[in-house]
């Protein structure tokens, strides 16, 4: 390291490594000289000169999530949504028309349904897992598909092979975010994804600490634009939360088998309780897309379960408050299981009959299952339920 007036001490002398990635905060990389500079833009040279533009964490993780994909070259950023917006408003420009799933993420969907069409950018909606119903949405101006695996919060499961052939045979470029079902249980670039998003604040950083996000295309040249626009937008990733974000994915494969079996032992033990209208998780044989789950996950579930209670609005408060040993807040992927409400948080912008008409209720909860020993788990869901039975 050079050391310089303001800094004379640099880093001490040592002929061992650290084993754990250093945490590089410096906005500023010294070069040697104008030369030495112009070598690193023209790529003769490797380095780093601001960390907007790049810097060694983003890097290190963005490898790491390359890996877990399938993947090179992929790109992380400040939040999972920059990371979705440097997909639609880096490949996309006035006159261009973009299709999306029709329960996306809520600020994907509102992207989709403002600022697209701000641009100038045309949108449609289509459901995901119907293949047909994409195909007709498509026209020829169509630029790009985008579409999450399984959705949120009713845990549909989106024919992604068949929408992927659909875009291959069309020339439409098909974008998947698979912040969801995470890459242990799907790769969308091997299923025909051109170009795959996460959010990892969401499972993968696992620990509720961090904002941050990733995309990678498998045509170099498209990455390039997005990397170029999410540079200039600002999309920067902090040092710090990536640094957090690659120790939390250490853990990522043991969290994930963990709170997989917790939340199918979740899902079984909720169906047979009095008051529970309908369970929703992948692996069961009464999911609406059960035959598709079993393939494209390769027989096993996700972390999250969807669940109705009887009772409407007085049984959810009750239930919610008495289920206090886990966290009412509307995220998911945290070591911690977190329980949500879509119809007074990330839905609630619907109208009664537009949630009706994507099955959600007053008494719909959505539950990102934890690590916790599975017995407390079970338990604080039935004082919740016996709770919820006596608001009726
Ligand atoms: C599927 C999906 N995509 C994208 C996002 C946005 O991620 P972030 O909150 O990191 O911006 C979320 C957030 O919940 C999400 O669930």
């Amino acid at each position: 390291m050079k050391r310089t007036i303001m800094r004379p001490g640099g880093l001490p002398d040592s002929a061992s490594t650290p084993v754990v990635t250093p945490l590089m905060p410096s906005v500023v990389y010294a070069s040697d000289t104008p030369d030495a500079l112009d070598a690193q833009y023209e790529g003769r040279a490797e380095g780093y000169t601001y960390a907007r533009e790049g810097h060694p964490n983003a890097d290190v993780l963005a490898r790491r999530i390359d890996a877990l994909e399938g993947m090179s070259g992929g790109m992380v950023t400040g939040s999972g949504m920059s990371a979705v917006a440097a997909v639609l408003l880096g490949l996309c420009g006035a006159g261009d028309h973009v299709v999306g799933g029709n329960q996306l993420y809520g600020r994907s969907l509102r992207m989709m349904a403002e600022d697209l069409p701000r641009l100038g950018i045309a949108t449609t909606l289509a459901d995901p897992t119907d293949v047909a119903s994409v195909a007709a949405t498509l026209r020829p101006e169509t630029r790009l598909v985008l579409i999450e695996v399984v959705s949120n919060p009713t845990l549909r499961i989106a024919d992604v092979e068949g929408i992927a052939a659909l875009c291959q045979e069309r020339g439409v470029l098909l974008a998947v975010d698979n912040t969801f079902t995470t890459p242990l249980a799907v790769q969308p670039a091997a299923l025909g994804a051109d170009i795959v998003i996460h959010s990892l604040t969401k499972l993968l950083a696992g620990h509720s600490d961090v904002t941050l996000g990733w995309v990678a295309a498998k045509d170099a040249a498209l990455m390039e634009r997005m990397r170029v626009f999410a540079v200039t937008a600002g999309f920067t990733a902090s040092p710090f939360d990536c640094w957090l974000a690659e120790r939390g994915l250490m853990s990522f494969d043991l969290r994930f088998e963990r709170t997989q079996a917790n939340a199918q032992r979740l899902a079984d033990h909720l169906a047979g309780q009095a008051g529970v209208t309908r369970v929703l998780y992948p692996t069961r044989p009464d999911h609406p897309d059960a035959a598709r789950a079993q393939g494209l996950l390769r027989g096993r579930g996700c972390n999250m379960v969807s669940f109705e209670i009887a009772g409407g609005r007085p049984a959810a408060n009750a239930f919610a408050a008495a289920a206090d040993g886990v966290a009412f807040a509307p995220t998911l992927g945290d070591v911690g299981t977190t329980l949500s409400h879509p119809a007074s948080s990330s839905h609630r912008a619907l109208t009664p009959e537009g949630r009706a008409a994507i099955g959600i209720s007053e008494g719909f909860f959505r539950v990102s299952v934890g690590l916790e020993p599975v017995d407390a788990l079970l338990a604080t869901f039935d004082a919740g339920l016996n709770a919820a039975r006596q608001a009726t």
